[in-house]
């Protein structure tokens, strides 16, 4: 079994771009490897969060997490604050990152343009993530696209620490899904769909309610074509659409096309608004069943448990590594 390393920001509602992305990789992951899902509180403070707004969304995803399927008898699901070991190796991957490297970021780039103000913390993000990954020397990092960038920079810094002081590091792979790794706004086939979006009608919720979704799918933006056809160049808003229903269906983008072929828009929207329901609706019942047990504190405490004990022991043989003093 390999481990399997990933964590999703408590800064918003997640997204079906999050669940297509990542989480629904995650369920399919831990049926054979050592898991580890994070709620990376620690990340989302690099914007500013309410505090009782972090509180709440920090809960809200470690419940969602269970209720996409991710089974916590099987898997660790956890919050990266109560692993103490994370914020430390990040101050030393920090050390060991060029500041030129993380210029490059693009969600970097994204994220700071036209702010007057950018807190340091948005900007040496990437030396943390890369210590989320490497305290587990993780061999998977089940992650949408837009976070390829981020783990090439983890596999430079594993290899750099390798080289320096000697082989120590996995190399971490990055497993993207060939289909949905980038789920587009509904309101532009040109971005990415996102939770700080804040036009609402861009996303979609995974707590939205049934009518929430069908009015959403109903409005969004479609080129003046009539054909349901895969075509991410010259029809990005449909061929998003084919690959949300692709992903929620379990269909192939060829089957979609066949069985909307002579169709227009309208009843190929209707029906995807069906399947995203019958993929959101049963998640958000148990959401609410995960919420309302009151088992979930239980849940992240027993994770964190576990994995302070893995990280505990990759960060002692860090530090050892470099010529830190041990504790005596
Ligand atoms: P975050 O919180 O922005 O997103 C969580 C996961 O969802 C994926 N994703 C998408 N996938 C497809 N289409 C979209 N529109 C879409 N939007 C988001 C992201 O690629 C991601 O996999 N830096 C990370 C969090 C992180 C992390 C880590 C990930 C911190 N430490 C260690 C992996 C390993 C982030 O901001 O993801």
């Amino acid at each position: 079994a390999k481990k399997v390393l990933s964590g999703i920001q408590p800064s918003g509602t997640l997204t079906l771009g999050n669940y297509i992305g990542a989480m629904k990789n995650f369920v399919k992951l831990q049926e054979e490897h050592e898991c580890y899902f994070m709620v990376v509180d620690l990340h989302a403070i690099t914007v500013a969060q309410e505090p009782a707004a972090l509180r709440e969304q920090s809960e809200s995803v470690a419940a969602l997490f269970i209720a996409a399927g991710i089974d916590p008898a099987r898997s660790n699901v956890y919050l990266q604050s109560h692993v103490p070991q994370h914020a430390e190796l990040g101050w030393i991957m920090t050390t060991l990152t060029a500041m030129g490297e993380l210029e490059r970021m693009t969600q970097f780039k994204d994220k700071s343009s036209g702010k007057d103000s950018v807190g340091a913390g948005l900007f040496v993000y990437p030396s943390l993530m890369a210590a989320d990954i490497l305290v587990y020397n993780a061999d998977l990092v089940p992650v949408g696209e837009d976070q390829k960038q981020h783990l090439e920079l983890t596999r430079d810094l594993a290899g750099r620490f390798n080289s320096r002081f000697g082989e120590f590091f996995t190399i971490p792979e990055p497993y993207i899904p060939q289909v949905g790794a980038r789920i587009m706004s509904l309101d532009d086939g040109t971005k990415k769909m996102s939770k700080s979006n804040p036009n609402a009608g861009s996303f979609i919720s995974l707590l939205d309610p049934p009518d929430v979704i069908r009015k959403k799918i109903s409005r969004a933006t479609t080129d003046s074509g009539r054909e349901v056809i895969f075509d991410p160049q010259n029809k990005p808003e449909v061929s998003n659409l084919m690959s949300i229903y692709a992903e929620c269906s379990g269909m192939s983008l060829g089957q979609i096309a066949d069985r909307f072929e002579g169709q227009m828009y309208g009843g190929f929207k209707k029906e995807l608004a069906e399947v995203v329901v019958a993929t959101l609706e049963p998640l958000q019942q148990r959401y609410h069943e995960i919420r309302n047990s009151g088992a979930l504190s239980d849940i992240l405490a027993e994770s964190a448990e576990r994995a302070r004990v893995v990280a505990a022991q990759t960060l002692a043989g860090v530090k050892e590594r470099m010529g830190f003093l041990p504790v005596r």
